[in-house]
Protein backbone atom coordinates (compact mmCIF):
# COMPACT_ATOMS: atom_id res chain seq x y z
CA UNK A 1 0.00 0.00 0.00
CA UNK A 2 1.36 3.45 -1.23
CA UNK A 3 -1.62 5.80 -0.37
CA UNK A 4 -5.10 5.39 1.56
CA UNK A 5 -6.97 7.37 -0.62
CA UNK A 6 -10.19 5.72 -0.11
CA UNK A 7 -11.27 2.21 0.84
CA UNK A 8 -11.91 0.54 -2.35
CA UNK A 9 -7.93 0.59 -3.46
CA UNK A 10 -7.91 -1.87 -0.44
CA UNK A 11 -8.38 -5.91 -1.00
CA UNK A 12 -10.25 -7.64 1.87
CA UNK A 13 -6.76 -9.43 2.96
CA UNK A 14 -5.10 -6.00 3.13
CA UNK A 15 -8.38 -4.53 4.74
CA UNK A 16 -7.92 -7.17 7.57
CA UNK A 17 -4.20 -6.61 7.58
CA UNK A 18 -4.60 -2.81 9.02
CA UNK A 19 -7.60 -3.77 11.62
CA UNK A 20 -4.79 -6.67 12.91
CA UNK A 21 -2.41 -4.44 13.05
CA UNK A 22 -4.88 -2.09 14.60
CA UNK A 23 -5.99 -4.52 17.43
CA UNK A 24 -1.91 -5.25 17.87
CA UNK A 25 -1.20 -1.62 18.68
CA UNK A 26 -4.11 -1.27 20.68
CA UNK A 27 -3.40 -4.42 22.81
CA UNK A 28 0.27 -2.64 23.20
CA UNK A 29 -0.96 0.63 24.50
CA UNK A 30 -3.45 -0.95 26.91
CA UNK A 31 -0.21 -3.33 28.11
CA UNK A 32 2.40 -0.32 28.64
CA UNK A 33 4.22 -1.73 25.50
CA UNK A 34 6.45 0.39 23.92
CA UNK A 35 6.19 0.46 20.28
CA UNK A 36 7.96 3.45 18.20
CA UNK A 37 7.44 2.06 15.02
CA UNK A 38 7.76 5.12 13.22
CA UNK A 39 10.68 6.71 15.54
CA UNK A 40 11.85 9.83 13.82
CA UNK A 41 9.23 10.17 11.68
CA UNK A 42 7.46 13.34 10.49
CA UNK A 43 3.45 13.30 9.15
CA UNK A 44 1.80 16.89 8.03
CA UNK A 45 -1.72 17.02 8.78
CA UNK A 46 -3.20 19.54 6.89
CA UNK A 47 -6.69 20.69 7.61
CA UNK A 48 -9.00 22.66 4.97
CA UNK A 49 -11.97 21.36 7.60
CA UNK A 50 -12.58 21.58 11.82
CA UNK A 51 -11.65 18.55 13.57
CA UNK A 52 -11.97 16.80 17.10
CA UNK A 53 -11.38 13.57 16.53
CA UNK A 54 -8.48 13.41 13.08
CA UNK A 55 -6.51 15.78 14.82
CA UNK A 56 -6.02 14.33 17.84
CA UNK A 57 -5.60 11.03 16.82
CA UNK A 58 -3.30 11.43 14.47
CA UNK A 59 -1.25 13.77 16.46
CA UNK A 60 -1.40 11.22 19.43
CA UNK A 61 -0.34 8.42 17.01
CA UNK A 62 2.76 9.89 15.54
CA UNK A 63 3.89 10.49 19.27
CA UNK A 64 3.09 7.23 20.68
CA UNK A 65 4.70 5.99 17.43
CA UNK A 66 7.91 7.69 18.17
CA UNK A 67 7.26 10.06 15.26
CA UNK A 68 6.21 13.84 15.27
CA UNK A 69 3.22 15.97 13.81
CA UNK A 70 2.70 19.17 12.29
CA UNK A 71 -0.73 20.42 12.13
CA UNK A 72 -0.82 22.61 8.75
CA UNK A 73 -4.26 24.52 9.12
CA UNK A 74 -5.49 26.24 5.76
CA UNK A 75 -5.72 29.64 7.32
CA UNK A 76 -1.68 29.36 7.77
CA UNK A 77 -0.75 27.54 4.38
CA UNK A 78 0.11 29.14 1.34
CA UNK A 79 -2.48 26.31 0.00
CA UNK A 80 -5.32 28.43 1.45
CA UNK A 81 -3.79 32.07 -0.60
CA UNK A 82 -4.12 29.24 -3.40
CA UNK A 83 -0.51 27.67 -3.98
CA UNK A 84 -1.31 24.95 -6.01
CA UNK A 85 -1.80 21.79 -4.31
CA UNK A 86 0.68 19.63 -7.16
CA UNK A 87 3.56 22.95 -6.40
CA UNK A 88 2.53 21.86 -1.96
CA UNK A 89 3.23 18.40 -2.81
CA UNK A 90 6.47 18.28 -3.98
CA UNK A 91 7.38 21.12 -1.05
CA UNK A 92 5.97 18.52 1.24
CA UNK A 93 7.73 15.94 0.08
CA UNK A 94 11.04 17.32 0.87
CA UNK A 95 10.83 17.98 4.31
CA UNK A 96 7.88 15.25 5.20
CA UNK A 97 7.85 11.41 5.83
CA UNK A 98 3.89 11.20 5.57
CA UNK A 99 1.29 13.61 4.82
CA UNK A 100 -3.10 13.53 6.42
CA UNK A 101 -5.08 15.67 4.54
CA UNK A 102 -8.97 16.74 5.13
CA UNK A 103 -10.16 18.49 2.75
CA UNK A 104 -13.51 18.95 0.48
CA UNK A 105 -12.76 17.42 -2.95
CA UNK A 106 -11.30 13.93 -3.58
CA UNK A 107 -9.46 14.89 -6.20
CA UNK A 108 -6.85 17.37 -4.39
CA UNK A 109 -6.02 14.06 -2.23
CA UNK A 110 -5.75 12.65 -5.13
CA UNK A 111 -3.05 14.93 -6.81
CA UNK A 112 -1.04 15.27 -3.67
CA UNK A 113 -0.31 11.42 -3.90
CA UNK A 114 0.42 12.37 -7.47
CA UNK A 115 2.24 15.29 -7.35
CA UNK A 116 4.06 14.21 -4.42
CA UNK A 117 6.67 11.46 -3.09
CA UNK A 118 5.53 10.35 -0.01
CA UNK A 119 2.43 8.36 1.64
CA UNK A 120 -0.88 10.19 1.89
CA UNK A 121 -3.41 9.82 4.09
CA UNK A 122 -7.25 11.22 3.27
CA UNK A 123 -8.97 11.91 6.14
CA UNK A 124 -11.83 12.78 5.36
CA UNK A 125 -12.94 14.41 1.77
CA UNK A 126 -16.20 15.20 0.52
CA UNK A 127 -16.48 11.75 -1.31
CA UNK A 128 -15.38 9.29 1.51
CA UNK A 129 -13.88 9.08 5.23
CA UNK A 130 -11.53 5.55 4.92
CA UNK A 131 -9.69 6.34 8.39
CA UNK A 132 -13.14 6.39 10.29
CA UNK A 133 -14.63 3.55 8.52
CA UNK A 134 -11.32 1.54 9.32
CA UNK A 135 -12.03 2.26 13.09
CA UNK A 136 -15.77 1.14 13.03
CA UNK A 137 -14.59 -2.10 10.93
CA UNK A 138 -12.28 -2.32 14.50
CA UNK A 139 -15.10 -1.93 16.78
CA UNK A 140 -17.98 -4.22 14.83
CA UNK A 141 -15.04 -7.16 15.29
CA UNK A 142 -14.56 -6.25 19.07
CA UNK A 143 -18.02 -6.93 19.53
CA UNK A 144 -19.43 -9.22 16.69
CA UNK A 145 -15.87 -11.27 17.17
CA UNK A 146 -16.45 -11.49 12.32
CA UNK A 147 -17.92 -10.02 10.00
CA UNK A 148 -19.32 -12.56 7.53
CA UNK A 149 -22.83 -12.43 7.50
CA UNK A 150 -23.61 -9.86 9.57
CA UNK A 151 -26.14 -6.89 8.49
CA UNK A 152 -25.20 -3.37 8.31
CA UNK A 153 -27.02 -0.12 7.80
CA UNK A 154 -26.55 2.95 7.32
CA UNK A 155 -29.50 5.41 7.90
CA UNK A 156 -29.14 8.93 5.76
CA UNK A 157 -27.24 10.98 3.28
CA UNK A 158 -25.20 9.43 1.08
CA UNK A 159 -22.25 10.93 1.81
CA UNK A 160 -18.61 10.47 2.68
CA UNK A 161 -19.35 7.97 5.45
CA UNK A 162 -21.98 6.42 3.57
CA UNK A 163 -19.53 5.92 0.88
CA UNK A 164 -17.07 4.71 2.88
CA UNK A 165 -19.14 1.92 5.45
CA UNK A 166 -20.54 0.69 1.76
CA UNK A 167 -17.18 -0.34 0.30
CA UNK A 168 -15.42 -1.27 3.94
CA UNK A 169 -18.69 -3.39 5.14
CA UNK A 170 -19.40 -5.06 1.32
CA UNK A 171 -15.48 -6.03 1.32
CA UNK A 172 -15.24 -7.87 4.54
CA UNK A 173 -18.39 -9.90 3.72
CA UNK A 174 -21.03 -7.87 5.54
CA UNK A 175 -24.58 -7.75 3.66
CA UNK A 176 -25.21 -3.89 3.68
CA UNK A 177 -28.60 -1.80 3.89
CA UNK A 178 -28.60 1.94 3.02
CA UNK A 179 -32.06 4.32 3.55
CA UNK A 180 -32.04 7.74 2.17
CA UNK A 181 -34.13 10.40 1.17
CA UNK A 182 -34.95 10.60 -2.49
CA UNK A 183 -32.34 12.89 -4.21
CA UNK A 184 -30.12 11.97 -1.26
CA UNK A 185 -28.84 8.71 -1.92
CA UNK A 186 -25.71 7.57 -2.81
CA UNK A 187 -23.18 8.36 -6.19
CA UNK A 188 -23.28 6.10 -9.10
CA UNK A 189 -20.03 5.28 -8.50
CA UNK A 190 -20.83 3.66 -5.00
CA UNK A 191 -24.10 1.92 -6.85
CA UNK A 192 -21.50 -0.04 -9.43
CA UNK A 193 -18.84 -0.89 -7.06
CA UNK A 194 -21.46 -2.81 -4.71
CA UNK A 195 -22.34 -4.89 -8.18
CA UNK A 196 -19.66 -6.26 -7.40
CA UNK A 197 -21.14 -8.17 -4.47
CA UNK A 198 -24.46 -9.64 -6.00
CA UNK A 199 -27.65 -9.89 -3.48
CA UNK A 200 -25.07 -8.15 -0.43
CA UNK A 201 -26.83 -4.31 -1.22
CA UNK A 202 -29.53 -3.05 -1.08
CA UNK A 203 -30.96 0.57 -1.16
CA UNK A 204 -34.27 1.73 -0.53
CA UNK A 205 -36.31 5.03 0.95
CA UNK A 206 -37.85 3.56 3.67
CA UNK A 207 -35.53 3.28 7.23
CA UNK A 208 -37.53 0.62 8.27
CA UNK A 209 -37.01 -1.56 5.33
CA UNK A 210 -33.18 -1.44 5.50
CA UNK A 211 -33.03 -1.94 9.05
CA UNK A 212 -34.96 -4.91 9.29
CA UNK A 213 -32.82 -7.41 11.27
CA UNK A 214 -30.08 -4.92 10.87
CA UNK A 215 -26.89 -6.28 13.41
CA UNK A 216 -24.97 -2.79 12.90
CA UNK A 217 -27.04 1.00 12.15
CA UNK A 218 -24.67 3.74 11.50
CA UNK A 219 -25.92 7.08 10.88
CA UNK A 220 -24.04 10.60 10.39
CA UNK A 221 -25.41 14.39 10.65
CA UNK A 222 -28.08 15.68 7.82
CA UNK A 223 -25.61 18.39 6.74
CA UNK A 224 -22.03 17.81 6.44
CA UNK A 225 -19.11 20.17 6.78
CA UNK A 226 -19.16 22.27 3.72
CA UNK A 227 -22.90 22.07 3.91
CA UNK A 228 -24.07 24.41 6.73
CA UNK A 229 -26.50 26.57 4.22
CA UNK A 230 -28.05 23.53 2.98
CA UNK A 231 -28.74 22.78 6.49
CA UNK A 232 -32.74 24.30 7.02
CA UNK A 233 -33.94 22.40 3.65
CA UNK A 234 -31.87 19.13 4.21
CA UNK A 235 -33.38 18.64 7.87
CA UNK A 236 -37.22 19.10 6.02
CA UNK A 237 -36.12 16.59 3.61
CA UNK A 238 -34.87 14.11 6.43
CA UNK A 239 -37.30 13.86 8.45
CA UNK A 240 -38.28 10.31 9.57
CA UNK A 241 -34.65 9.42 9.15
CA UNK A 242 -33.75 8.54 12.52
CA UNK A 243 -32.47 5.88 14.41
CA UNK A 244 -34.38 5.67 17.38
CA UNK A 245 -36.02 3.04 19.21
CA UNK A 246 -38.73 2.24 16.89
CA UNK A 247 -36.19 2.04 14.16
CA UNK A 248 -33.73 -0.53 16.91
CA UNK A 249 -37.29 -2.52 17.55
CA UNK A 250 -36.82 -4.01 13.89
CA UNK A 251 -33.08 -4.41 14.02
CA UNK A 252 -31.72 -7.82 15.86
CA UNK A 253 -31.90 -7.41 19.57
CA UNK A 254 -28.04 -7.00 20.08
CA UNK A 255 -27.84 -4.80 16.94
CA UNK A 256 -24.85 -2.08 17.73
CA UNK A 257 -25.30 1.61 16.59
CA UNK A 258 -22.39 3.75 15.34
CA UNK A 259 -21.68 7.40 15.58
CA UNK A 260 -18.37 8.98 13.33
CA UNK A 261 -19.41 11.97 15.63
CA UNK A 262 -20.26 14.63 16.07
CA UNK A 263 -24.00 13.73 16.59
CA UNK A 264 -26.34 15.91 16.37
CA UNK A 265 -29.05 14.02 19.16
CA UNK A 266 -33.13 14.88 18.34
CA UNK A 267 -31.95 15.07 14.47
CA UNK A 268 -30.48 11.63 12.99
CA UNK A 269 -30.16 9.78 16.34
CA UNK A 270 -32.41 10.27 19.72
CA UNK A 271 -30.05 10.79 22.61
CA UNK A 272 -31.95 7.94 24.10
CA UNK A 273 -30.60 5.27 21.64
CA UNK A 274 -27.84 7.05 21.71
CA UNK A 275 -26.89 7.07 25.11
CA UNK A 276 -28.14 3.28 25.37
CA UNK A 277 -25.20 3.02 22.41
CA UNK A 278 -22.40 5.07 24.14
CA UNK A 279 -19.95 1.99 25.16
CA UNK A 280 -19.88 0.93 21.00
CA UNK A 281 -19.69 4.94 20.10
CA UNK A 282 -16.84 6.38 22.14
CA UNK A 283 -15.34 2.66 21.66
CA UNK A 284 -15.32 3.78 17.89
CA UNK A 285 -14.19 7.19 18.31
CA UNK A 286 -11.03 5.08 20.64
CA UNK A 287 -10.62 3.11 17.72
CA UNK A 288 -9.79 5.84 15.08
CA UNK A 289 -6.04 5.95 17.05
CA UNK A 290 -5.42 2.61 16.92
CA UNK A 291 -6.65 1.80 13.21
CA UNK A 292 -4.69 5.41 12.20
CA UNK A 293 -1.46 4.10 13.76
CA UNK A 294 -2.10 1.16 11.57
CA UNK A 295 -2.34 2.40 8.61
CA UNK A 296 0.88 5.02 9.53
CA UNK A 297 3.11 2.29 9.78
CA UNK A 298 2.04 0.19 6.90
CA UNK A 299 2.71 3.02 4.93
CA UNK A 300 5.60 5.01 6.61
CA UNK A 301 7.78 2.19 8.34
CA UNK A 302 10.89 0.90 6.93
CA UNK A 303 11.07 3.51 4.18
N1 LIG B 1 -15.40 11.53 13.03
C1 LIG B 1 -14.53 12.50 12.77
O1 LIG B 1 -13.83 12.47 11.77
O2 LIG B 1 -14.46 13.48 13.72
P1 LIG B 1 -13.73 14.87 13.59
O3 LIG B 1 -14.44 15.66 12.54
O4 LIG B 1 -13.85 15.48 14.95
O5 LIG B 1 -12.30 14.64 13.20
N1 LIG C 1 -20.33 13.54 7.04
C1 LIG C 1 -19.64 14.28 8.06
C2 LIG C 1 -18.65 13.43 8.76
C3 LIG C 1 -17.90 14.12 9.88
C4 LIG C 1 -16.86 13.25 10.51
C5 LIG C 1 -18.97 15.49 7.43
O1 LIG C 1 -18.39 15.33 6.35
O2 LIG C 1 -19.04 16.58 7.99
Amino acid sequence: MEHLLTLEQLSKEELLDILNLADQLKFQKKNGIPHELLKGKTLGMIFQKSSTRTRVSFEVGMYELGGYALFLSNRDLQIGRGEPVQDTARVLSRYLDGIMIRTFEQKEVEDLAKYGSIPVVNALTDYCHPCQVLADLMTIREFKGAFDGLKAVFIGDGNNMANSIIVGCLRLGMKVAIASPKGYEVCDHIVDFAKQYPGMFEMTNDPMVAAKDADVIFTDVYASMGQESEAAVRLKAFKGFQVNKELMAVAHDDCMVQHCLPAHRGEEITAEVFEAHADEIFEEAENRLHAQKAVLVKLMADK
